[in-house]
């Protein structure tokens, strides 16, 4: 994307009207917002996949508000050009317009986010049109949505035979005339999510969903290799997790021999 100084609603979809990809990390705290937002990365995701990845969760069902705003708050601080968005957790949201626009003013006044996200798509379009009318940007997401993992039975692909098909792009068409200003595909057939991305005037950002879409996002544990294993969609772009080992295990070794601190790092009379 071209460089705007901060990444506001109408870049996103002028970044689609051009042509030019945006890219999408998840953040969870200060120090890994600031240095993907030095990067360049034009949207950082406070995902509810802090569950799993930070929080010792093994879903993000667990995932509460409070979670979500104490992470928000931290990465939006520390980020001046990203666009933040801030995942509504599960059960914050699904009861209905009143339950999720509660929710969203709270992210939105406790965070200093610039959208916030939640998955589904004809069941929560009244609550896309209710945050859009109250000025609140949403972003939807629809494919695998991991807040369902338990009625979709575990992470699958979606969309797949035609029945799926229709029913996908008829999600990302009612949410987007519910007025989602963007809309994450996650694990969903290169063709297909090709096939909505050509359907929706917002932009789709893919997350194991091919390269059709207008933009990609990944989990940053998964992009950076911090653990042994990451899901067959997500390119390891490092091996972050062997480096900060290596640096913890020198550590511990020249304390144990004695060799830190030296005069070098400590402070005279
Ligand atoms: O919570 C999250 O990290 C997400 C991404 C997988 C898109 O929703």
């Amino acid at each position: 994307m071209t460089t705007p100084k901060r990444v506001r609603v109408h870049h996103l979809r002028e970044a689609k009207e051009r042509g030019e990809r945006l890219t999408m990390l998840t953040a969870y705290d200060a120090v890994t917002a600031a240095i993907f937002d030095a990067a360049g990365i034009d949207m950082l995701l406070v995902g509810d996949s802090i569950g799993n990845t930070m929080l010792g969760h093994t879903t993000t069902l667990p995932v509460t508000v409070d979670d979500m705003v104490r992470a928000g708050r931290a990465v939006a601080g520390a980020t001046t050009r990203a666009f933040v968005v801030v995942d509504l957790p599960f059960g914050s949201y699904e009861a209905g317009p009143e339950q999720a626009l509660a929710t969203a003013v709270r992210v939105m006044k406790e965070t200093g986010a610039d959208a916030v996200k939640f998955e589904g798509g004809q069941r929560v379009a009244a609550q896309v049109r209710a945050l859009t009318d109250a000025g609140i940007p949403v972003v939807g997401h629809l494919g695998y949505t991991p807040q369902s993992e338990n009625l979709l039975g575990g992470p699958r692909v979606q969309g797949r035979g035609d029945e799926a098909v229709e029913r996908l792009c008829d999600d990302a068409v009612a949410i987007t005339e519910a007025g989602v200003v963007a809309l994450v595909l996650e694990m969903v057939p290169a063709p297909v999510a090709a096939r909505v991305t050509e359907i929706v005037g917002v932009p789709t950002i893919g997350i194991g969903a091919g390269a059709g879409c207008d933009g990609q996002v990944l989990v940053w544990v998964d992009m950076a290799g911090m653990g042994d294993w990451s899901p067959r969609f997500a390119k390891r772009f490092g091996e972050v997790g062997a480096a900060l080992r290596a640096a913890a295990e020198g550590y511990a070794r020249e304390v144990r021999e004695g060799t830190f601190p030296d005069a070098a790092h400590s402070f005279e009379a």
